[in-house]
């Protein structure tokens, strides 16, 4: 699957603009700093908004998790259900796996932030093969958070995913890395993002550190 040429016009400026990668199996991390283009991109490769130039090739099903959403007063299973794309086994199967078994008959805008996500997240990824998920570990507790990095792990060996964000410690899972900046993008490995690449994406220095078997990402935030 593939994204190549891609400009995107909003409000009158481009926010994308001839912008090419290649989305592999597996894990698809898409980073960049606040107003970059993330949400823009995956909203047009969810067929949300149409490009002015270029093509996303892309097969099968798309699921798609937003950053932001409406809190509807309505229970889960309703929210799950929206749109009736899959089985209610199907969606329950996803709640479960996400950590919310039971959850079903809550009412959605009652739940708190993090569990929306969950039930967003479990909905993306019921519903297709490419999914696509807008910060999927913002307001997580570090318990949730490491049960999503699981599920993500076990999930990228059967669907695809892009992901955008701004949690680092996903570089650790991903198998590919789109970097935004000023409405253009770079692809590398994520063994490529080191302290020279990521502090020019960010624009402050951030240290890469090895530890316990894993790449931990230090801001300076004394700068
Ligand atoms: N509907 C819109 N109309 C006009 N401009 C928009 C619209 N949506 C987004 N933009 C602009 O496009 C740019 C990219 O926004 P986008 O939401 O894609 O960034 P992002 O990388 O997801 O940022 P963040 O990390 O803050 O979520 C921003 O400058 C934003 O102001
Ligand atoms: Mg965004």
């Amino acid at each position: 699957m593939q994204v190549r040429g891609l400009s995107v016009r909003l409000g009158g400026s481009y926010v994308l603009e001839d912008v090419s990668f290649d989305i592999v199996e597996g894990l698809n991390l898409v980073l960049g700093p606040n107003g970059a283009g993330k949400t823009t991109l995956l909203r047009t490769i969810a067929g949300i908004y149409k490009p002015v130039k270029g093509r996303v090739d892309v097969r099968g099903e798309v699921g798609y998790m937003p950053a932001e959403f409406a809190d509807a007063y309505m229970p889960v299973m309703d929210v799950l259900l929206a749109g009736g794309r899959r089985s209610p086994g199907r969606y329950l199967a996803w709640l479960k796996a996400v950590g919310l078994e039971g959850f079903e008959n809550r009412i959605f805008s009652e739940l708190s932030t993090g569990q929306k996500r969950l039930v967003l997240l479990a909905k993306a990824l019921a519903e297709g093969e490419l999914v696509l998920l807008d910060e999927p570990t913002a307001n997580l507790d570090p318990a949730h958070k490491a049960l999503i990095m699981g599920v993500l792990q076990r999930v990228k060996k059967l669907k695809t995913l892009v992901v955008a964000t701004h949690d680092l410690d996903l570089v650790n899972i991903a198998d590919n890395v789109i970097l935004l900046k000023g409405g253009s993008a770079i692809q590398m490995r994520p063994e490529e993002l080191n302290e020279k690449v990521l502090s020019a994406a960010y624009g402050i220095p951030i240290l890469v550190v090895e530890a316990d078997g894993r790449k931990l990402f230090l801001p300076r935030y004394d700068v």
